[in-house]
């Protein structure tokens, strides 16, 4: 086990598999950036016998929730074998994964067999033209929709759905969504546009802080706070009152949970990362490729960790603090 210097344990790890995506959400990869962005190339990516073994190895120091993310992770080819490397980890104790959903209708089947715990789906809108403009790709709501399904039959449950809001783009979509998904036992979770790497132009007049949010919803649906599941939970969730299922609000601009973050990310060329908007990792690839024993590997993340003094929500307050930060579709969301 292992803590860090504001003695926050190191519990969950996110694994970026692949730096690329099919969607260009502006507030991701900006079409403008990353149609011409020069991606990783297949040598420089890890290869799923390396993700098992920094995974195992961290599960020694007390990771025990494993998130597998992107860019868009249903990209790298037949991930569903990842999949079933990691979920033979013992230790582990919750397997999931953050997809935009446009493979996941196709996969679910073979995730969940190889034994993926649950997904979460980004979906930004139920409108289709507000979804298009929001993900920048020509791709129908209804095949998002209908992955959510999929996923749901083969067991790949509770769902969860991120909904990042900006201002003036798709704050008219909050009501929809909830209107359509009240019931079915996935829950909508609102994430508040943050600053995240430095191409998405962030802005916090674009940000609509969750309490304004809270509001709207109340003013339709009578809602009941709930206690967090667990230490350091991301979503502060409500219940609907008439049993309609919950919400989630992820409030990282407006209510920085930094005090209770134990998230360690992977990036696809292996590089350890103790935030979100971190500017430097700790390089496990080339350890990895020059026989560095089990235990040399253990240390590095050890220390990784042990030194770790990162709260940067907490210090940006409405300002992004100027140093260079890696990108989201870099680091996994
Ligand atoms: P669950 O285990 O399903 O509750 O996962 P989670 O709450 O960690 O949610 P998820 O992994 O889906 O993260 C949701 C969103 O919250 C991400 O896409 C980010 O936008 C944001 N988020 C997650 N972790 C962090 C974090 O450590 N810092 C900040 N600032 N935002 C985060
Ligand atoms: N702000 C908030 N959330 C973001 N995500 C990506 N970029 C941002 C941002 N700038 C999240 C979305 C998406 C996940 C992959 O990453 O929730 O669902
Ligand atoms: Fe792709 Fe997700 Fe980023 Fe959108 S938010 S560009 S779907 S990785
Ligand atoms: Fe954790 Fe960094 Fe996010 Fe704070 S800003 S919650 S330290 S990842």
């Amino acid at each position: 086990m292992v803590t860090d210097t504001r003695s926050r344990p190191l519990r969950d790890l996110r694994i970026s598999v692949t730096d690329r995506c099919s969607f260009r959400c502006g507030y991701c990869m900006p079409r403008e950036i990353y149609d011409g962005h020069t991606y990783l190339e297949r040598a420089e990516i890890l290869s799923y016998g390396e993700i098992r073994r920094i995974t195992r190895l961290a599960t020694d120091l007390g990771v025990r929730k494993v998130r597998l993310t992107g860019g868009e992770p249903l990209l790298r080819s037949k991930a569903y074998r990842l999949v079933r490397m990691l979920s033979s980890l013992t230790e582990l104790e919750d397997l999931a994964m953050t997809t935009n959903g446009l493979l996941l209708a196709r996969e679910a089947e073979r995730l969940k067999e190889a034994g993926l715990d649950r997904v979460t789906v980004s979906l930004d809108a139920l409108d289709d033209s507000v979804f298009r403009e929001m993900i920048d790709t020509d791709v129908p709501v209804a095949t998002v929709l209908e992955a959510i399904d999929v996923a749901s039959d083969v067991g790949l449950d509770p769902v969860k759905i991120n909904t990042v809001v900006r201002r003036n783009r798709n704050e008219d979509q909050v009501l929809p969504l909830l209107e359509h998904f009240r019931g079915t036992g996935h829950t909508v979770r609102f994430i508040e546009f943050m600053d995240v790497g430095t191409t998405n132009s962030w802005n916090l007049d674009e940000v609509v802080p969750s309490v304004e949010l809270l509001k709207i919803i109340s003013e339709r649906w009578k809602l009941e706070p709930i206690d967090p599941t667990y230490r350091g939970e991301v979503a502060q969730r409500y219940r609907f009152s008439d049993g309609g299922g919950e919400v989630g609000f992820i409030s990282s601009v407006s209510e920085p949970f930094c005090g209770d973050c134990t998230r360690l990310r992977l990036s696809a060329e292996g590089k350890l990362y103790t935030c979100l908007f971190a500017s430097k990792g700790t390089d496990l690839k080339v350890m990895l490729r020059s026989d560095a024993s089990d235990d040399e590997i253990r240390d590095a993340i050890y220390r990784t960790w042990s030194d770790r003094t990162d709260r940067y929500s907490e210090l940006r307050g409405g300002t992004p603090l100027g140093f260079p930060k890696v990108e989201m579709s870099y680091i996994g969301g």
